[in-house]
């Protein structure tokens, strides 16, 4: 099982062709993109619904289903609007980059046709600030669309006015949260709100929303030309379609690819980034869907579909799909801390739990890594990461929460084999003073 590159949506995800107007139109974007809009706004959400696509920015939410909790009606003093995450600021995801720099008429095309679908007024593209270039290429591939007519006033001459804005963030790792974003656009301090209401009611400026990531807009023109059963033909059921894999960390040709969904972790690897580093054998642990997903130790990810169901069932998500290979060089608890001081730098703080925690968390994940700590402050350690997870406003109190389990769950004898010899190290000084 593999796919094939006449099955693949991204053609241009290595930037080998130029990423302009011409050289997307001579590979299929914007071909027919009125016609594509005349089968019916409603007609539009019910494909996207049959071809089975799920969020691509880490949930992994049904996409038709979250498009038809638009309001069909929009009030002319309360328009509709599509709001595109390209925030990507999960630590291992660099997917939507790749969208922007080498193929961004596709996601201009897709936030037509979505936004058209959802009786959107505009789309706003909000991309992390650390995306220089890749934003010089968005306003660069927007105003070549707006100079087509194929966005803005009459688009693609469907009668329909659609305009698309693009803005910059400024390098926090929160605005990627969705609420969060929505008071970054308004130039507010970027922090989550309370749900509900949930934006699909309330959302930018309060009037109704959808934020959706880049790679889940990008595949719908795809998916319109060449049907809902065509996508819906990869994957497992319930885990469908293509899916933009990251592979980073010790494998021998770090890449990222597009595949079918629910390849085996190991064909993954095998395949396209040419082994693990020092073989299958010196495998460790794997963070299959971003830093916010427990780890996975070798033995348990090697066979397993890369799906959403698939990786739940070892305990762990697909997120975002950036794979983190980790072979026995690894210094697994000091990775884990990094990960958890990550979290506590990034929290908004204006939940309690999280505020406190992740800061709490992350001092007790480096005294582990030293070995500087009591057996029983692992337990400790477990149930306070269970006090975060659940009870804060986002889920970024769950994502400094999972590693911590995961890795508790899974190197519990390592984590006591520091502290023991720290403790045998430590006695050895008495004795020898
Ligand atoms: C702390 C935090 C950071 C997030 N960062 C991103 C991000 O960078 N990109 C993204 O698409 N979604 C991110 N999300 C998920 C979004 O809130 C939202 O679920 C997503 O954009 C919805 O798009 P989808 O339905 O197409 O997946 C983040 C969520 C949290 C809690
Ligand atoms: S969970 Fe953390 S990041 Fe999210 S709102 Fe609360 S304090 Fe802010």
């Amino acid at each position: 099982m593999s796919l094939a590159d006449k099955d693949r949506i991204f053609t241009n995800v290595y930037g080998f062709q130029p990423w302009g107007l011409k050289a997307a139109m001579g590979r299929g974007d914007w071909d027919g993109t009125k016609k594509l809009m005349q089968i019916g706004q409603d007609a539009i959400i019910d494909k996207v619904k049959a071809s089975g696509l799920r969020g691509r920015g880490g949930a992994g939410f049904p996409t038709g289903m979250k498009w038809s909790f638009m309001p069909k009606e929009p009030r002319a003093d309360r328009p509709n609007f599509l709001v595109i995450n390209a925030d990507e600021s999960e630590p291992g995801s660099c997917k939507d980059r790749e969208i922007i720099r080498h193929d961004p008429h596709k996601l201009i095309e897709g936030a037509l046709i979505a936004g058209f679908a959802m009786r959107a007024r505009a789309a706003y593209i909000y991309i992390r600030g650390e995306y220089i270039r890749e934003a010089e290429t968005l306003f660069a591939a927007v105003a070549e669309a707006y100079a087509a007519g194929l966005i803005g006033k009459n688009a693609c001459k469907s009668g329909y006015d659609f305009d698309v804005f693009v803005h910059r963030g400024a390098g926090a790792y929160i605005c990627g949260e969705e609420t969060a974003m929505l008071e970054s656009l308004e130039g507010k301090k970027g922090q989550p709100r309370l749900k509900p209401p949930f934006p699909a009611g309330a959302g930018l400026y309060g009037c109704p929303t959808t934020v959706n990531n880049v790679e889940s807009i990008a595949v719908v023109p795809t998916i319109l030309r060449r049907s809902p059963e065509w996508f819906a033909s990869f994957g497992r059921e319930n885990n469908k379609g293509t899916k933009l894999f990251q592979i980073s960390g010790h494998v021998n040709k770090p890449c990222v690819v597009e595949e079918e969904m629910s390849i085996p972790f190991s064909e993954l690897i095998e395949k396209h980034c040419g082994g693990i580093r020092g073989g299958r054998d010196n495998l460790l642990a794997v963070i299959p869907g971003g830093s916010s997903v427990p780890l996975v130790p070798a033995d348990q990810i090697w066979d397993a579909p890369m799906d959403f169901d698939g990786l739940r069932a070892v305990g762990s998500g697909l997120g975002t799909a950036a794979v983190i290979v980790m072979d026995k060089s690894t210094d697994i608890v000091q990775a884990i801390a990094r990960i958890s001081y990550f979290y506590k730098h990034e929290s908004c703080g204006q939940c309690t739990p999280c505020r406190e925690g992740t800061g709490w968390m992350w001092r007790v994940m480096e005294r582990l890594r030293t070995g500087d700590a009591d057996v029983s402050e692992i337990d400790t350690l477990f149930q306070v990461t269970k006090q975060v997870e659940g009870h804060t406003i986002c889920a970024l109190g769950d994502a400094a929460a999972w590693p911590i389990q995961g890795l508790i769950r899974h190197f519990r004898p390592e984590l006591e084999r520091r502290i023991a010899e720290r403790q045998a190290g430590e006695g050895m000084q008495e004795a020898a003073e």
